[in-house]
């Protein structure tokens, strides 16, 4: 295997032309930064986010992309300081010389009112929540929409004097400024928060800043985003073979089939199974990606090798340490059977690239590295196929390639697998048991049309035993937890609300099918504070 530099994921890469037209989104370290450049990929507009701090990369998009693919309008993220402080972020200069229209929100409007010289000040009241603003349809940001709006605020701060040339278009009862606008520059500035849906008519004022006001146009659809995705990959691979480890999960799934279809045999995928996966995973890919697409799919049955490994190990972040490393090793050494290999990819997708570049100092809640991470001594180039799309996006294109639609509709899996649903040590057997009870749940979901009704839902086996009391005989058995959660974005979920009776029947099931099995809970935690897995 060619000894090549390794290359991680980065906000910083300065590719061109997704589509012909791109918003730049300047995150100042608002939670709903990638919310931002959602909403304007659901107007098939491109959008790229970069941080504030990315002063020279920011001036040299804007000076050498000139107007061919550069960006067409800029807009400022939220953020967690106070723009009244003297060493406050500051967006880059070069987009007050670029001639381009901006919207700042919230911490991004006081930016843009410091910039010109308006004051922001700590509000009077401060405002969490719903409010009522009252807009100036006559303005092109607001135009059509009705009067009064119910927005989102989030603030502490606000601005106090509007600069010069700039004019208020928005206020609320507690809020003389809600919006301003400046239209000879084409600036705007919002306080409140149109990218959460808790601003119902978010979307449109979206809309009349990046179609109306930026005339950007909408070609970032399914089809182009397919077409550029292959072209791109084609390009950066040309004739080199290329290793992929394939989880099973959605993304490592889609970049596989997308590496497929662009470069056919050139690609060869491995699939490991460690013996911590979710019941039929293994037949499933094996029937997808070997079966349907035909490609080169090595299936490597490592589970001894991770039950040995595990066998001891309790603490939560000892065995994701110990399945992430030996999950390298494995890999390793049959990946070595491609000589010619000079690419590994993996489905690295754009949330991934904007958090690893933002929390790189962030503290450790859970070490989520992914199973099928970049053995380091490989060397090989990192191809990140997906890296431009959110996991939306990433869905449609897994359909578009023809994956079915239960692989790409799966709830998520962690890495590190069942290890992480086995509370305290992890054993073949507790590996099996855990598996036949979470099969069932998921059973029961899908065949009463709730599986897609709930986010994520599995089994937790916890290290304990209680009395049952089955037929004539008292027995003792291991508990079962089961998990459902709703959530859209998977930092904060509350429990799904399961009818008894359905919980019943799944309780039932699991007790009379799975021997070894005594009682069955159900756990009715929000996060947060409690996380969606265990451990
Ligand atoms: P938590 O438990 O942090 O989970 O609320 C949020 C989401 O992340 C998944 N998760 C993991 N994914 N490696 C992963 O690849 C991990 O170690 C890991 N731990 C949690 C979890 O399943 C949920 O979707």
């Amino acid at each position: 295997m060619s000894q090549l530099s390794k290359k991680h994921p980065t906000t910083e890469s300065t590719d061109k032309a997704y589509a012909s037209s791109r918003v730049l989104i300047i995150d100042f370290g608002s939670q709903y930064t990638q919310l931002i450049a959602r909403r304007v990929r659901e107007l098939g507009v491109y959008s790229e986010v970069r941080s504030w701090r990315s002063q020279d990369a920011i001036a040299h998009m804007l000076k050498e992309d000139s107007k061919e693919n550069g960006p067409c309008a800029i807009i400022l993220s939220g953020g967690p300081e106070s723009a009244s402080v003297s060493d406050a972020p500051k967006a880059p200069e070069a987009i007050w010389d670029a001639g381009l229209p901006i919207m700042g929100i919230c911490y991004g409007m006081q930016t843009i009112a410091g910039h010109f010289g308006g004051t922001v000040a700590a509000a009077e009241k401060r405002e969490f929540g719903r409010a009522q603003a009252k807009l100036d349809t006559t303005n092109p940001l607001f135009e059509d929409l009705d009067a009064e709006q119910t927005v989102w605020m989030s603030h502490g701060d606000e601005v106090a004097q509007i600069p010069d040339g700039f004019n208020v278009i928005a206020h609320s009862d507690n809020m003389p400024v809600a919006a301003f606008a400046n239209p000879e520059l084409r600036y705007y500035g919002l306080q409140f928060h149109p990218e959460v849906d808790h601003t119902p008519s978010g979307i449109d004022i979206f809309r009349r800043f990046v179609i109306n006001i930026a005339q950007c146009k909408c070609d970032w659809t399914a089809g182009t985003i397919l077409t550029y995705e292959l072209d791109k990959v084609r390009a950066e691979v040309g004739a080199d073979e290329v290793v992929l480890g394939l989880s099973g999960g959605v993304d490592s799934s889609v970049a596989a089939a997308l590496l497929n279809q662009a470069i056919g045999k050139q690609l060869h995928c491995i699939f490991v199974d460690t013996g911590l996966l979710r019941q039929d995973e293994g037949r499933q890919v094996e029937e997808a990606f070997r079966g349907h697409f035909d490609m080169d799919l090595h299936m490597v049955d490592a589970a001894d090798k991770f039950f040995s490994a595990l066998s001891g190990v309790q603490d939560p972040e000892d065995k994701r340490k110990c399945i992430g490393e030996l999950f390298v090793r494995v890999f390793e050494s049959e990946a070595a059977q491609f000589k010619n290999a000079v690419w590994l990819a993996q489905g690295t997708i754009y949330s991934d690239v904007i958090e690893s570049a933002r929390h790189k100092s962030a503290h450790l809640i859970k070490s989520h590295h992914n199973v099928g991470g970049l053995p380091e001594e490989m060397n090989l180039k990192l191809l990140e196929p997906l890296s431009n799309l959110f996991k939306d996006e990433v869905r449609k294109l897994g359909l578009d390639l023809g994956l079915p639609a239960e692989l790409i509709q799966r709830h998520p899996f962690p890495g590190p697998g069942l290890a992480v649903r086995i509370i305290g040590e992890v054993t073949k057997e507790s590996a099996e048991l855990l598996r036949a009870a979470d099969a069932i749940f998921i059973e029961e979901l899908r065949e009463n049309n709730l599986y897609d009704d709930v986010a994520q839902a599995f089994c937790v086996l916890l290290p304990i035993k209680s009395v049952a009391v089955m037929g004539d005989g008292r027995h003792y058995g291991r508990v079962v937890v089961l998990r459902a959660v709703e959530t859209s974005d998977f930092m904060t979920a509350r429990c799904a609300r399961l009818s008894a009776d359905f919980l019943d029947r799944v309780a039932t099931r699991i007790v009379n099918e799975v021997a070894g099995i005594s009682r069955v809970c159900y756990d009715i935690s929000s996060k947060p504070p409690g996380t969606i897995e265990w451990e």
